[in-house]
């Protein structure tokens, strides 16, 4: 910890109160201190006529210190609404200089100076809602009044960042300069010539559209699926309509608090820790330097992973078996910037940036000069050995490869290669270019270099990776794959695909089970259904819905049926199906009955976590917390539950022990409670302690 995080310096009669305290100059107890006595400082000092006030790094004080929010409250004096007040009091103007990213707390204290002044690649926000918490320090009750209640509602709940220009545009800051400090510092003195002393606190509410606020009131509510961080925000913007100030900051007080004791915030926060673990390269580790990326295969995948490869700047050869078909993958990709520019998303410069980064080509020898090739050929292990081997004669030795597989042994590609040690997956989600998950399978062999090289590339590509250890389906398709079963059994249990799916929504996921394998293309499981019906136990219960749906030839939304039935653009239930389903029943002498959502709920939650306490056993996932990352941005885990790992220490071990033993005497044959998990509850402990 560094001794003195804030300081008073002076540019003539300006002065600067300066944060320095990385990575991110949180706004900590000593900053918090320190800024407290700097602006006295500033006023006490008669020969300074106004202040700027900005950080040094990388960054203005990107919010409160996140890892103060799990002390004892009393710790947390002096708290921030005190140097805020302290501000709202001052009687010299101070301006803030805007770098990096101010966002929550950071932000706060910005609008409560005199001005704001932002660098041209800099960002404004509250992003308090991901960490389930709204903004505590006035955010909720200030930015209605300076850019009006449509905006606060929109900033509040979205936790989205800002970007200079567009926070220009809003009102949110008074200027945008490239020279920032030398610009705040001009600003302070003529404000201070001028006599000004603007503050947001006396404002009263811009004129708005009473009708638009309350329809963007109940889409907050709709999309909010559970969360409760942004339905607190969206009734501290519309308390600020009717409240003077301070009112607003003790209702905006007293949310917070509810909120900070929650338990959603808690998930969130560790949420917040383990994406950031999970993404964490190899200490002492440097990677390759990664120019120009090969892709294997422009299908739906490939050409995903084209897209997101070069929104990241980087340079793509994607290669396919034929002219023709590289003219169809060439279609696909323009097709996904075609779509953005369209839509305002992309300008025309950008569009024709982007989709001239992409390189066409139907000879492997064209990756010759890539730094690291993808490989996203259909998936089938020996059409992806046959890449591996070509490859291993074309490209650089040190050329990192990966394998986009979503099941197969990346070991058996690796020994394809020259120098296996290259070798390892890239597992991303479909559609790639919008998915944030990405697994990176790493085989026992794998290099350090090649592993970090692969976590800076998702870095670049902005993706939340996740290490996983070879084995079928990796960390989220392995324990998929039990949830999965469980939803088919209730089933066959008495439930009907809708009432599956509608309780999974109900519990936040982001779409039911059927519903999504009807989106993705049920021929795409089916395939590895069958390879997997031929190695297991013929004992095992299985429900053959699946199978007899596919069999008819529908694959889901694309052939128009599938666990339902799709017509003019809705999904609807499907009698076919209701027969398929009653018919398996019978064959397994089922009584039918009613399956309330909770025990769906509970069912589907259980096999995650016993299939997850195995996955941790067999060392395919280094930490609990790493399955948490992985079901929430690539399964549509709700975030606001902590992933399902966090859920059971929430619930208790003992408890989904009980359950998985209930899954175990109703199902049998593989799913005995993991020795993890027994373990576990027997003494006492949690997966979080094994987080640590
Ligand atoms: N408190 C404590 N540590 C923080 C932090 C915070 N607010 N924000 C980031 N850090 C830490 C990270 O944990 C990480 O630590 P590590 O190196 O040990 O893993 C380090 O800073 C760097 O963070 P990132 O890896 O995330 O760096 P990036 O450059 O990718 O992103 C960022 C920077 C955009 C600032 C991102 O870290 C971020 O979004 N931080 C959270 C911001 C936030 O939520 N602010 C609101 C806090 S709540 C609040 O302000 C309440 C107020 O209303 C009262």
């Amino acid at each position: 910890m560094q001794a003195d995080p804030v300081r008073l310096e002076r540019s003539g009669d300006i002065g600067l109160i300066l944060v320095n305290h990385p990575p991110v100059n949180a706004l900590s107890h000593a900053v918090r201190l320190g800024l407290i006595e700097a602006l006295a400082a500033f006023e006490a000092d008669g020969s300074l006529r106004a202040a700027v006030l900005a950080c040094d790094g990388r960054t203005f004080i990107a919010g409160a210190d996140i890892n103060e929010f799990s002390q004892a409250p009393e710790q947390g004096e002096p708290l921030l609404h005190v140097f805020l007040r302290a501000l709202d009091a001052c009687q010299k103007p101070v301006v803030a200089a805007l770098h990096g990213t101010a966002l929550g707390g950071g932000f706060e204290v910005a609008l409560a100076c005199h001005a704001r002044v932002i660098a041209p690649d800099g960002y404004v926000g509250f992003p308090e809602v991901r960490i389930g918490l709204l903004p505590g320090a006035g955010g909720t009750q200030r930015t209605p009044r300076l850019v009006g209640p449509l905006v606060a509602l929109d900033l509040v709940t979205s936790g989205r960042h800002v970007p200079a220009d567009e926070a220009m545009a809003l009102g949110l800051v008074d200027e945008v300069a490239t020279d920032l400090r030398r610009a705040a510092v001009a600003r302070a003195g003529q404000l201070a010539a001028a006599g000004l002393l603007p503050r947001v606190a006396d404002r009263t509410i811009p004129a708005f559209d009473r009708a638009a606020f309350e329809a963007a009131l109940a889409l907050v509510h709709r999309r909010a699926r559970g969360a409760l961080a942004p339905v607190r925000a969206a009734d501290a913007v519309t308390f600020a309509l009717t409240s003077p100030l301070q009112d607003g900051m003790a209702y905006e007080t007293a949310l917070f608090r509810e909120l900070l004791a929650g338990p959603q915030s808690r998930a969130l926060r560790h949420l917040f820790r383990a994406e950031r673990i999970a993404a964490r390269p190899p200490h002492g580790v440097a990677p390759r330097p990664v120019r120009r990326v090969g892709v294997v295969g422009g299908g739906t995948m490939g050409s995903g992973i084209s897209v997101a490869l070069t929104d990241a700047g980087l340079d793509v050869t994607l290669v396919e078996v034929s002219p023709t078909a590289a003219d169809a993958a060439r279609q696909r990709v323009q097709a996904v910037y075609d779509r953005q520019l369209r839509t305002g998303r992309l300008s025309e410069r950008l569009h024709e940036e982007r989709t001239g980064r992409v390189r066409y080509e139907s000879d492997l020898r064209a990756l010759r000069d890539c730094d690291l090739v993808i490989e996203a050929v259909i998936e089938d292990l020996d059409a992806k050995r046959a890449v591996f081997r070509a490859l291993s004669g074309i490209v650089r030795r040190d050329t990192v490869l990966a394998s986009n597989t979503s099941y197969l042994d990346v070991n058996l590609l690796a020994d394809e290669v020259d120098a296996p040690e290259r070798v390892l997956g890239m597992h991303f989600f479909s559609p790639a270019h919008v998915m944030r998950l990405l697994e990176i399978v790493r085989p026992a062999r794998a290099l350090p270099e090649a592993l970090a090289t692969s976590l800076a590339v998702a870095r670049r590509l902005r993706k939340q990776a996740v290490v996983a250890g070879v084995c079928d389906g990796f960390i989220g398709n392995r324990i998929l794959a039990k949830s999965r079963a469980q939803a088919e059994y209730a089933l066959e249990d008495g439930a009907l695909p809708a009432d599956v799916d509608a309780a999974l929504e109900a519990y936040g996921m982001a779409m039911g089970i059927f519903a999504v394998l009807d989106m993705a293309g049920l021929d795409v499981d089916w395939a590895d259904r069958r390879r997997k019906a031929a190695i297991r136990d013929p004992r095992q219960r299985v429900v053959p819905v699946f199978e007899q749906i596919c069999e008819k030839g529908r694959f889901g939304q694309k052939t128009g049926r599938g666990f339902y039935l799709y017509r003019d653009g809705q999904r609807l239930p499907d009698p076919d199906v209701t027969t398929l389903v009653e018919a398996a029943s019978a064959a397994r002498g089922i009584t039918r009955r009613t399956v309330p959502p909770e025990e769906i709920q509970q069912r589907v939650h259980a096999a995650m976590v016993n299939e997850g306490a195995n996955v941790l056993s067999d060392g395919i996932a280094a930490r609990p917390a790493d399955i948490d990352v992985v079901l929430v941005h690539g399964y549509g885990y709700p975030a606001w539950r902590g992933g399902p790992m966090h859920e059971a220490d929430e619930i208790g071990l003992r408890e989904i022990l009980h359950r998985v033993e209930a899954l175990h005497d109703a199902s049998g044959l593989g799913w005995e409670p993991a020795p993890l998990l027994v373990e576990l509850a027997r003494t006492r402990k949690t997966f979080a302690d094994l987080n640590r």
